[in-house]
């Protein structure tokens, strides 16, 4: 496998934002619109396994930030996984995405008006043009970061530290290298998924050195997110951090 150009392991290569754009539309388009079952499309698992990982994720994250009557802000929702498992104890939700069509499914949940799902990239993130304005109590930010060149993911760190209201949390969980480098996957079949795949494998310490750029945020708690029988993976593992926003000195 190592010799695969494909995989590339350590050095910094440019992802396309238009291929992975119509990866994503694709997976929306071939995906079953029957409700409870579209978030399996974006966790590219059969909607057994995916039911079963949301569950687990969703108490896992209830147990560890306070969502009640929060305001919530979403970089790469998806179908609207986080909206749907939060919206019973929420103030509002903003979830941005950069597939028109997966926003579609999002608006097909029906959740309510507080809960709201807007088309627009990450790595060109408008928050004057937000339908739901800033500041937000909570940015999740779950398996967005892998899909996004380190230019426009530090961009995107930077205006987290606006968005964010004092002592708001951001919620980040990404597929990590466990390797001691950084793995790249560029046009690589996936025949799990039978079509190309694309992403930034980073490790966790160049996470933890993006974020660890803005002093004003602190990181509260990390850990793997899966336990050995949910992780199925040789060379990438979920992990979840979960950073606060300090209030300024005055
Ligand atoms: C693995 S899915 C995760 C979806 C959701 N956050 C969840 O946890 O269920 C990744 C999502 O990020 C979105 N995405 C990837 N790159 C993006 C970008 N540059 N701008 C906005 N959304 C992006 C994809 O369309 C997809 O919905």
């Amino acid at each position: 496998m190592s010799d695969n150009p494909t995989r590339i392991y350590g050095d910094v290569t440019q992802l396309e934002y238009d291929d992975l754009q119509s990866f994503f539309e694709n997976i929306a388009h071939n995906s079953p619109k029957t409700n409870n079952y579209i978030h399996g499309a974006t966790m590219y698992q059969a909607d057994d396994i995916a039911l079963l990982r949301n569950q687990y994720e969703s108490e896992l994250v209830q147990s560890k930030i306070d969502f009640n009557n929060k305001r919530v802000f979403e970089v790469g929702c998806g179908t609207g996984r986080w909206a749907q498992n939060l919206c019973k104890l929420i103030k509002s939700y903003l979830g941005i995405d950069f597939s028109p069509e997966l926003i579609r499914s999002a608006q097909t949940l029906n959740i309510g008006d507080h809960c709201k799902f807007q088309v627009m990239p990450a790595n060109n993130l408008e928050s004057d043009k937000l339908i739901i304005p800033p500041p937000f109590d909570i940015i999740i930010c779950s398996g967005i970061c892998v899909y996004l060149n380190d230019a426009d993911l530090a961009t995107l760190i930077k205006q987290f530290t606006s968005l964010l209201a004092a002592n708001g949390i951001i919620y980040l969980r990404e597929p990590i290298s466990t390797l001691d480098r950084r793995m790249t996957l560029k046009d690589f079949y996936s025949t799990e998924l039978a079509t190309l795949y694309h992403g930034i494998y980073r490790t966790d310490a160049e996470y933890k050195t993006l974020f660890a750029k803005h002093e004003n945020l602190q990181l509260l708690t990390e850990a793997p997110l899966y336990d050995k029988k949910m992780h199925d993976r040789q060379e990438t593992r979920h992990k979840y951090y979960i950073f606060t926003k300090l209030k300024q000195a005055n």
